[in-house]
């Protein structure tokens, strides 16, 4: 398929949404930056510009802490029950689910993801998530403990604990879930009663801006929720060093993870939750149901253009089996249909900007120039646009930086191999820990791999399964804390010891 294919229009919604004015979201009006400065919107495929954006900065980032920091602490939203806060979460959930197309194109233009891709996983997700939320805002508990106190003998005392919102949450996100990456902040923030700063990447600022003016239609009192557009460098720096942001939840590179903890210890030891990099590996055993694992592989790796944090980007192959999982996963590879997230016939689009086309380019050539050989893709398509070639590279070496850096784009290194401990080894040796899979018909061995894999999720006979109960996050380098479930919460609550003297 060419990607200069001409993608079908957006609908008039779409149209009409990206020609507004966009501003920042502080206190509940929508306010140009205090500079006065905007920066475009591109849309991956075309490399057009589709909206401009206000660039929010430190001055605004400190307006917006002001605003939720008086909505935490006085504002309605102190005194909102929660079955109150439940029931916006949950409207903001049915509020989305009327927009779903709307959010789907706003995905597929300004992300550049396929269309269809957008509507079935990052919105269907969202929504799901608000739902979800909603529900946990009522059943956030303490416990009561029994006291000892062996120097106060024969002493009374009533204990229990309150778990508390953490105050003030900043939240930075990146580009390649940008919708569901909001709402998987947002949604357990709001539940346990935090205010929010939400910092939405350069990249991709469109559906967030969106999903403000539906946060706003629901009718969270101002403040709760300000979103800021502008640049990781300066607004997302000044919220992770500002003194009163309480905490701060990030999703990007380990780079930057590791700079908000910085910024924390050197201000005011705000809490912070990191879900970082990752370098998973995907494990195909020599008893596994081929049929299914080939696709499943070709998945894990293709999904999302491979920019995802748990993609499953070594692939590691049973000697008995590797060329014909290598022919297969090539086949895969060579009929995924590369153009505009707006075209229907598109199974994968561009990658998200010019950096991260550059970025993935640059760690092809390295590869090939260290000796990998690509035995399908290996360079960018296209003559415009950011569009890389699915890719499946093999002859790797373990020191190589395809091998050990994180990639975020559609290239796999397929890696044989002989003895089951060698293999758990080398599956774990990386800096990260975010995800891992193993295909086998052998259940028992599939949980005894799973124990020994050090990664935050593990699928057998399967991979990007998610679900908003599902906890997420990483082991070593790949982050701090979880995301979803009831994990989630409790990153939003503190702890509160209560004793009484009776
Ligand atoms: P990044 O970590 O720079 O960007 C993520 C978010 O952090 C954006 O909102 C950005 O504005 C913000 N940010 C950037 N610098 C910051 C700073 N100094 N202080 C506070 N916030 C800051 O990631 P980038 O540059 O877009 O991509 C680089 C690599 O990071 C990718 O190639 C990929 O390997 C990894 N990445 C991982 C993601 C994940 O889902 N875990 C998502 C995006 C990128
Ligand atoms: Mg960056």
């Amino acid at each position: 398929m060419s990607t200069t294919l001409e993608a079908p229009s957006a609908s008039s919604a779409t149209e009409q949404f990206l020609k507004q004015q966009h501003k920042l979201l502080i206190n509940g009006d929508w306010v140009e930056a205090a500079s006065g400065k905007r920066f475009d919107v591109i849309n991956p495929a075309s490399e057009d510009v589709i909206a401009t954006v206000a660039e929010g900065d430190s001055e605004d980032v400190q307006r917006a802490v002001a605003a939720a920091r008086k909505a935490f602490d006085t504002g309605p939203w102190s005194r909102t029950t929660p079955s109150e806060r439940g029931k916006l979460l949950w409207k903001l959930g049915d509020l989305l689910e009327q927009h779903m197309e709307e959010f789907a194109e706003i995905e597929a233009l300004d992300n550049g993801k396929p269309k269809a891709a957008a509507l079935g996983g990052d919105v269907t997700l969202a929504i799901d998530m608000f739902r979800y939320m909603a529900g946990w805002a009522t059943k956030i508990e303490g416990n009561t403990m029994s006291l000892s106190v062996p120097y106060m003998p024969g002493e009374e005392f009533h204990s229990y604990t309150l778990q508390e919102p953490v105050g003030v949450v900043g939240q930075i996100i990146p580009w390649n879930f940008p919708l569901l990456m909001a709402a998987w902040k947002l949604a357990p923030a709001l539940a346990a009663g935090c205010t929010i700063v939400l910092k939405v990447a350069e990249e991709t600022p469109m559906s967030a801006i969106r999903l403000g003016q539906l946060i706003q239609e629901v009718g969270f009192p101002p403040g709760v929720v300000n979103i800021i557009t502008g640049y990781g460098e300066t607004a997302g720096a000044a919220l992770s060093a500002h003194p009163d942001v309480d905490k701060i939840a990030f999703t990007g590179s380990t780079e930057v993870g590791k700079l908000i903890v910085k910024a924390a210890g050197e201000t005011n030891l705000k809490k912070i939750t990191l879900e970082l990099g990752g370098k998973s590996p995907n494990i195909i055993l020599p008893d596994a149901d081929i049929e299914q694992a080939i696709p499943g592989a070709a998945n894990a790796i293709f999904f999302n253009h491979g920019q995802c944090c748990c993609a499953g980007s070594r692939l590691f192959v049973h000697k008995k089996q590797f060329d014909r999982v290598v022919e297969g996963i090539s086949e895969a590879a060579s009929q995924i249909r590369v153009g505009p997230g707006m075209h229907p016939d598109t199974d994968m689009g561009p990658m998200v900007s010019q950096i991260q086309h550059n970025r993935v380019c640059g760690y092809l050539e390295s590869g090939l120039e260290e000796g990998a050989r690509a035995v399908v893709g290996g360079k960018k398509t296209g003559d415009r646009g950011y569009f890389i070639e699915p890719t499946v590279l093999v002859d790797t070496q373990k020191d190589m930086k395809v091998i050990r850096e994180e990639i975020f784009g559609p290239v796999v290194a397929a890696v044989p191999f002989d003895d089951l401990d060698e293999l758990v080894d080398s599956a774990n040796d990386t800096q990260y820990g975010l995800a891992a899979a193993v295909w086998t018909r052998d259940i028992s061995l599939g949980h005894k791999i799973a124990r020994r894999l050090k990664a935050g999720t593990v699928w057998v006979n399967c991979y990007n399964v998610f679900d908003s109960s599902l906890p997420f996050g990483g082991y070593k380098q790949s982050g701090w804390g979880r995301e979803m479930g009831y994990e989630a919460i409790r990153n939003y609550t503190q702890t509160k010891a209560v004793t009484v003297h009776l």
